[in-house]
């Protein structure tokens, strides 16, 4: 079993909001990362695209790692590539201290998820809206953190699909407290009650957060309001 002190404490102090930096102004990404760190949030979710496995291209290595030298907030990394198992080391050594990757590029994926842990990170499983919750079902008790995409991956900006909230509750139900089940895509004001109510525990914004003139109110409402709706 792998023993991770930031997911006990991410577990203890959840609903969080976890900013997608998709969606910041990238030629101020430093200056960004301090309103989010004064803003109270606990954690950034990285969105890694390969143009491969989603129809755009992010950001890849060398972003995280500059990240990671203006920042000791966790750094919580969203793999949207098809071949994980090649980088995994590099986006470690980058810093990331949390590394998803996604169930569909990876049918079997005990090896990478040992690997991650050999590495010193926690690991995550991502499905997307069609991938069923049984794809993971097998693999849940090793892992961390499961991701459930409620759009699909490769853009910001894109409306809450809420079929897939019956997936957060059936994972909470598998795994119950042990787990960090973590939504990502189109979550904001009017979704994110509903997120909290089936379990979501990370609540991953970015659009509706760097819209926001005020990243601080925008947190702690969406905090308030997942705890209100927050599923035992
Ligand atoms: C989508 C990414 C998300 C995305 C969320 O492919 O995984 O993290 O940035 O953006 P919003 O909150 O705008 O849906
Ligand atoms: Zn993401």
């Amino acid at each position: 079993m792998f023993a991770s002190p930031l997911v006990d404490r991410l577990l203890d102090t959840a609903p969080m909001v976890a900013p997608s930096l998709l969606a910041c102004d990238f030629a101020r990404v430093e200056q960004e990362i301090r309103r989010l760190e004064e803003a109270g949030a606990g954690i950034l979710h990285l969105d890694v695209m390969d143009g491969h496995f989603v129809p755009n291209i992010s950001f890849g290595i060398p972003v995280v790692e500059a990240i990671r030298r203006v920042t000791d907030l966790p750094l919580d990394v969203h793999l949207m590539i098809s071949n994980p198992a090649q980088y995994l080391k590099r986006f470690r050594e980058a810093g990331a201290d949390l590394l998803t990757i996604h169930i569909e590029t990876a049918p079997r994926p005990e090896a990478l998820i040992e690997e991650i842990h050999a590495l010193g990170a926690a690991a995550g499983l991502c499905l997307n809206p069609p991938t069923p919750v049984d794809a993971v079902e097998p693999y849940v008790d090793q892992c961390q953190l499961v991701l459930v995409m409620s759009v699909m991956p490769g853009f910001g900006g894109q409306g809450f699909q809420s079929a897939v909230l019956s997936k957060v509750r059936r994972l909470r139900q598998l795994a119950g407290d042990r787990l960090l089940v973590s939504i990502d895509g189109g979550v904001n004001l009017e979704t994110v009650g509903d997120c909290a109510a089936a379990g979501a525990r990370l609540l991953v914004a970015g659009s509706a957060l760097f819209s926001q003139p005020d990243y601080g109110r925008f947190i702690a409402k969406m905090t308030q309001m997942a705890q209100n709706n927050q599923a035992a």
